[in-house]
C-alpha cells in the first residue's frame, strides 16, 4: 500500500511492520542517477519524477550497455524524453562537467561497485584491500562531485547511496569514511524497498545477470544537517566513546571487553581497511 509521507514524497508501508520504508522524493524534485546499470532504476523513477526532472547516467558507453544487458531501459527512457548521458565516470571530472550544473535536488547511486580487476596475481587479502580502497574512492568522488557540481545550491541537497548491509560492502564504512574534511554528513539510513521501483533489476557490474536480492539500505548524505528527512532515518549509532565504529559493535562496558574486541580478527581487518583509506586520504585529499 502506498502512502504519502509528510513531505509530499512517497513511501510504502511494510506489511507486519510499524515502520515506514520510503525513498524521499518530494513533488517536483529533480533527480540525477549515477552508474545506472541497465537504466531500469531510472525508468522506474518515472513513476515518481517527471521526465524533464530526471537525468539518467551510465558508466558504460551506449554500445557497451546495449551489448552487455540484452534487456535494458534505454529506449524507454529516450522515448519518454529523459536526458540520458553515457560514459559518466565519477572519478573523471570532465565527464561530470558534461552534465548540467546545479540541476539536482537529489543525486542517487544505487549499488555502486567498481568492476573487479581481472588477471590479478595478488593474494586474495591484497585484492580485498585494493577493492575496498577503490570502492571508497568511488563513493568519495560521487559525493564530492554531487555536492560541488550537480546539486542545486537552493534545492534539497541530498545524495543517496543504496548498498547492501553485508560484507564486502559493510567493510567500506560508508557511514563514517566518506565525509572527512567535507561539509556534508551521513544523516542516517533507511531500509531500501525495491518493490517501490517497478521492474528495477539490480545488475551485475560486468555481465548480463542480476545481483542477488539481499537487505539493502539507502544511506542519506546532506550538507544541511538539519534536513527534516532526518526524523525518518536511523542514525549511525556506533560513534560513541565505548563503541567500535569500524566493526559496528558495542557499547563495550569494561576496558577488558574493549581490549578483547580489538584482538578479534574482525577488528584487525577493519582497522587495516581504515588505515589504508586514511593514509590514502592524507596523501591525496588533504586540504
Ligand atoms: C553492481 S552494478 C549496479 C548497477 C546499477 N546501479 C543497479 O543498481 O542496477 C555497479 C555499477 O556501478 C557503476 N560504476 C562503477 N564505477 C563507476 C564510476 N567510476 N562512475 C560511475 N559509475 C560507476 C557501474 O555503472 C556499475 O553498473
Amino acid at each position: 500500500m502506498f502512502a504519502c509521507n509528510q513531505f509530499g514524497g512517497f513511501g510504502i508501508l511494510c506489511q507486519n511492520q510499524r515502520h515506514l520504508c520510503f525513498m524521499y522524493l518530494p513533488k517536483n524534485c529533480r533527480v540525477i542517477t549515477i552508474g545506472d546499470g541497465d537504466l531500469s532504476f531510472s525508468r522506474a523513477l518515472l513513476a515518481h519524477v517527471s521526465h524533464e526532472d530526471l537525468i539518467a547516467t551510465t558508466y558504460d558507453s551506449e554500445d557497451a550497455l546495449r551489448n552487455k544487458y540484452t534487456q535494458n531501459a534505454l529506449d524507454d527512457l529516450v522515448n519518454a524524453g529523459v536526458m540520458v548521458e553515457h560514459n559518466v565516470d565519477v572519478n573523471d571530472l570532465a565527464s561530470i562537467h558534461r552534465l548540467p550544473h546545479n540541476f539536482a535536488d537529489i543525486v542517487i547511486f544505487n549499488h555502486p561497485l567498481v568492476p573487479a580487476q581481472r588477471g590479478f596475481t595478488q593474494p586474495q587479502k591484497e585484492r580485498d584491500k585494493s577493492a575496498n580502497l577503490a570502492n571508497r574512492d568511488l563513493l568519495y568522488h560521487f559525493l564530492k562531485q554531487s555536492f560541488e557540481i550537480l546539486l542545486n545550491p537552493e534545492g534539497e541537497r541530498l545524495c543517496y547511496i543504496t548498498s547492501k548491509s553485508v560484507k564486502p560492502y559493510s567493510h567500506w564504512h560508508i557511514e563514517t569514511s566518506l565525509t572527512r574534511d567535507r561539509p556534508y554528513r551521513h544523516l542516517g539510513k533507511e531500509a531500501f524497498n525495491s518493490s517501490i521501483f517497478k521492474h528495477y533489476m539490480v545488475r551485475k557490474v560486468d555481465r548480463d545477470k542480476c545481483v542477488k536480492l539481499e537487505a539493502s539500505d539507502v544511506h542519506v548524505y546532506s550538507d544541511n544537517t538539519l534536513h527534516p528527512i532526518k526524523k525518518y532515518l536511523t542514525p549511525f549509532s556506533f560513534n560513541g566513546d565505548k563503541c567500535c565504529s569500524l566493526c559496528r559493535k558495542g557499547p563495550f562496558t569494561t576496558p577488558n571487553d574493549w581490549k578483547k574486541h580489538q584482538d578479534t580478527r574482525l577488528h584487525k581487518s577493519q582497522q587495516q581497511y581504515h588505515d589504508v583509506w586514511s593514509g590514502h586520504c592524507n596523501v591525496k585529499y588533504q586540504k
